[in-house]
């Protein structure tokens, strides 16, 4: 991917037939990969230009005033997109608005021809009416547009939206253009003048989304023994209170699922094999989510670390999503090679991950959207299974903690230092603080 790529992925379709979704998962897919990407949601825009209780007939296209409001909300919205290109040098925008005209489409491209920024449409065609339903009860009902309104009027005031829309509304077939159109879901994907290295990636992160329902859990390896020397890395076997962990967590898993389908999947190393050994489930192993790195650390207490090299843990404490341990890696490098486990996770059903504390830090941010800089701070702690659910927007968690003791090896954010008093450009140490105050 050159530096300079800049990709406009602008949605398609009509109302309720999952364009926001997918604009904020794609979004929320390149930002954890360190992609800058940014939604510009043009109904945003519309409520904030024109008022947020707007009834169906504003989105009549025989309705002028409408038309020409929603024209505004929509250029306005695109003129940010394309500031946000030039001045904050953002890589991918999520243009996300019905779009369905290929007046519109044509207005887009236009603009961002101008500004050498790449195009993909990306059009969401469902004629599954329980889905169309689904989504509007799911999300479409608690929009600020419907805030305070009965349900039921909600709900017809959208359909007659939607009906306005359908109307209008020009499936895209312009031959020229880059698009990708997913069709009932992802049961049918055509894909069309897709080009270069992240375009593919985005087509290929859609190609794997679904919206069945389903579970993912979480748990670290029971209690290692290298746990309870306060040693990072190594391959060491569980402890006996992570040995009585693995035998408990079958039941804890079943009590959830029932007789659902599972699958386990675990790194190479030995604490996460054994802590899946009793579970009743196909299992496959990744090299993928084996421990961060921590090179020539590894095998190390944090108070070792600190006194051999105490300039790069003092780094580590400055910027830890960055820092990479001599000879090993960083919480950057795991995310980067997490990218195929969250690929393979977006396409599968319910998954166990019995993993480490770096990598559940990884997967974990992805699926809640979470700052690189917290990431690295996120408490997974031992002998606890999460659980989450994949919903509209977001996910739901539970955490179910198994009551056998184990070691806490959490170590919170360091708090940044105070700075030091200045007098006429001078910082004092507090050995003549005393001095000065008297
Ligand atoms: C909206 O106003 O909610 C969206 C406008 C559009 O995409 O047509």
């Amino acid at each position: 991917m050159s530096s300079d790529t800049k990709i406009a992925c602008v949605m398609v379709g009509l109302p309720a037939r999952g364009k926001t979704y997918i604009a904020q998962k794609v979004c929320r897919y390149l930002q954890w990969l360190s992609v800058s990407t940014k939604v510009f949601n043009v109904g945003n825009y519309r409520r904030k230009l024109h008022g947020a209780h707007q009834m169906h007939s504003f989105f009549d296209p025989n309705n002028k005033e409408g038309e020409i409001a929603r024209r505004e909300a929509a250029a306005e919205a695109l003129k940010d997109m394309l500031r946000w290109f030039e001045v904050e040098n953002g890589t991918v925008a999520i243009f996300d608005a019905t779009n369905s005209t290929r007046e519109r489409r044509t207005f887009i491209l236009n603009h961002c021809k101008k500004q050498n920024i790449q195009v993909i449409f990306i059009e969401t065609v469902c004629q599954d009416e329980n889905l169309i339903l689904q989504n509007i009860m799911d999300v479409k009902l608690s929009s600020p547009d419907y805030k305070d309104m009965d349900p039921e009027k909600a709900a017809e005031d959208f359909r007659a939206r939607i009906s306005h829309y359908e109307e209008a509304y020009e499936t895209i077939t312009e031959n020229d253009f880059t698009y990708i159109k997913l069709i009932n879901v992802g049961s049918q994907v055509v894909i069309n003048l897709i080009q270069g290295y992240l375009q593919s990636r985005i087509v290929y992160y859609l190609m794997n989304l679904h919206i069945m329902p389903r579970s993912i859990f979480f748990s670290r390896h029971g209690e290692s023994i290298f746990n309870l020397l306060g040693k990072i890395g190594g391959d060491s076997d569980l402890s006996p209170r992570g040995r009585k962990y693995a035998n408990a967590l079958p039941k804890l898993i079943h009590e959830n699922l029932g007789n659902q389908p599972l699958t386990v999947w675990t790194s190479t190393m030995r604490r996460t094999i054994q802590t899946s050994e009793q579970l009743p489930y196909p299992k496959l192993q990744w090299k993928a989510l084996d421990e961060l790195d921590a090179g020539v650390c590894d095998g190390m207490t944090y108070e070792e670390i600190e006194e051999r090299y105490p300039e790069d843990y003092a780094n580590r404490d400055e910027d830890k999503f960055n820092y990479r341990y001599r000879g090993g890696e960083s919480y950057r490098d795991v995310v980067l090679r997490l990218e195929p486990v969250i690929m393979e996770l977006e396409r599968q059903q319910n998954i166990l991950i019995v993993g480490h504390q770096a990598i559940l830090r990884c997967i974990y941010a992805y699926f809640h959207n979470l700052p690189h800089d917290e990431l690295p701070y996120i408490k997974i702690p031992l002998h606890t299974v999460i659980k989450l659910t994949p919903k509209a927007y977001g996910c739901a968690e539970v955490r179910y903690r198994v009551e056998i003791d184990a070691v806490d090896t959490h170590r919170p954010k360091p708090q940044p230092k105070p700075p030091k008093p200045v007098i006429n450009g001078n910082s004092i140490s507090s050995s003549n603080l005393t001095n000065v105050a008297s």
